[in-house]
């Protein structure tokens, strides 16, 4: 199939377009450089020009507090983005796989989200990333829209590196308590979507590493695997000053794809022992 992934130069992105050129499909990669999606004329002349049967958005502000201090370039690349991606499809009648976010949801649920809660974002990138899947949904005829959360990958550095680095140099680590969600592999993620990418499937899915944790648990892991210990300083959300307030408990269940049977995403502390063994030995 002919696939053009817009925010195909980061985290995710990159790892939706291996995996999908070593299963043999014809991919086009695009950053802000070839495609700026926050333009119309922009997005439907690189369709016309490929006229993919699939475009993967992987494309985002992602810096949560940096859409909080920029709230209309947030809108632009994360609402806008998707809405001119969709009309796009529309248009050349491609089917859009839009990649969104735990951080849709208030965190107040206290167990983990299905797709059949309802989203009720607390800051300006939840906002500004539903906006976008509200765009897709009421434009476009063929979709995916996927969220995932806490992504660690190959291409960039997360909280994951974060921690692993600061155990290595001997510096403190800062760890929040009341932020809680599902940490996941890019490489799992960027494998489950390249599959509905390329199915019939359609709606919205959560595609994570299965179960959650706090970023303090994710610490002790990553310590654990690792088998080194550092400082940390466990904090709370109101006495870790940041712009945008996180939401407290965003863990993602993979309920639609447990329903069609097709939830393959292995748990987030296999996922963390793959990736450390990866960066471990790079
Ligand atoms: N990272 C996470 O923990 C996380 C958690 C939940 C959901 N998500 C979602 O997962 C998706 C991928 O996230 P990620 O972490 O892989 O992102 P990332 O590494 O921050 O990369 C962002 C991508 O967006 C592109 N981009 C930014 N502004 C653009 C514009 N105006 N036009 C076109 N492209 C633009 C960047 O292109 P250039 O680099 O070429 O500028 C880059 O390819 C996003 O939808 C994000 O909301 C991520």
């Amino acid at each position: 199939m002919k696939v053009l992934i817009l925010g195909g130069t980061g985290m995710l992105g990159t790892d939706i377009a291996a995996i999908m050129e070593k299963a043999g499909h014809d991919v086009i990669v695009h950053g802000s450089q070839e495609t700026d999606i926050t333009g119309l004329d922009c997005v439907i002349k690189t369709a016309a020009a490929h006229k993919p049967q699939v475009i993967i958005n992987s494309a985002a502000i992602t810096d949560v507090d940096k859409c909080e201090a920029e709230p209309d370039n947030a809108y632009r690349v994360n609402a806008i983005g998707p809405k001119n991606a969709a009309i796009a499809c529309r248009k050349f009648k491609a089917k859009l796989v839009h990649i969104s976010t735990d951080y849709v949801f208030d965190g107040e649920k206290g167990s983990p989200y299905t797709e059949f809660d309802a989203p009720n974002p607390v800051n300006i990138y939840g906002k500004s990333k539903l906006l976008g899947e509200d765009f897709v949904k009421s434009i476009c005829n063929d979709y995916c829209i996927i969220r995932v959360a806490w992504l660690f990958g190959t291409k960039r550095s997360h909280f994951v590196d974060y921690v692993a680095d600061s155990l290595v140099k001997g510096s403190e680590i800062i760890a929040v308590k009341d932020m809680v969600s599902s940490p996941t592999y890019a490489a799992d993620a960027a494998s489950m979507i390249s599959k509905l990418a390329v199915s019939e499937e359609a709606g919205t899915f959560h595609s994570c590493n299965k179960g959650y944790c706090s970023r303090v648990q994710l610490v002790e892991e990553i310590m654990k695997i690792t088998n080194k210990k550092g400082p940390v300083k466990v904090v709370n959300q109101s006495q870790w000053l940041r712009l945008a307030k996180r939401p407290a408990f965003s863990a993602l269940k993979n309920h639609h794809l447990g329903l069609i049977d097709k939830d393959e995403m292995a748990g987030w502390r296999d996922a963390l022992k793959r990736y450390m063994r990866y960066k471990l030995n790079k």
